[in-house]
């Protein structure tokens, strides 16, 4: 069962174990966090599960599709680390994945 570390906008770490098969949206919402709104329900249509990933982990997700980079886009925050939470399912290779949730825009 992989560990996240959870970063919420306030700088406060939550350490999380959820299930493989999930998404990291699905798992963050689920756990309370508020900034989590994730309005389109994982749809890839809506941007408000926008999160940083741990760089050192870039190669154990899945690749980036253009939906994804499109609505990140336009987000104001994207950087090189972001990411759609709901774009990534969670499977045991992400063990001790550290993710920061995003500025809202
Ligand atoms: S929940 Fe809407 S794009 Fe991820």
């Amino acid at each position: 069962m992989p560990k996240l570390v959870i970063i919420n906008r306030a700088g406060d770490e939550t350490t999380l174990e959820a299930p493989a098969g999930r998404t990291l949206m699905e798992v963050i919402r689920d756990a309370g966090f508020d900034e989590m709104m994730a309005l389109c329900g994982g749809c890839c249509s809506c941007a408000t599960c926008h999160v940083h990933v741990d760089p050192a982990f870039g190669d154990k997700l899945p690749a980036l599709t253009g939906d994804e980079s499109d609505l990140l886009d336009s987000s104001d925050h994207r950087d090189a680390t972001s990411r759609l939470s709901c774009q990534i399912t969670l499977t045991d290779a992400l063990d001790g994945l550290r993710v920061t949730l995003a500025e809202e825009d």
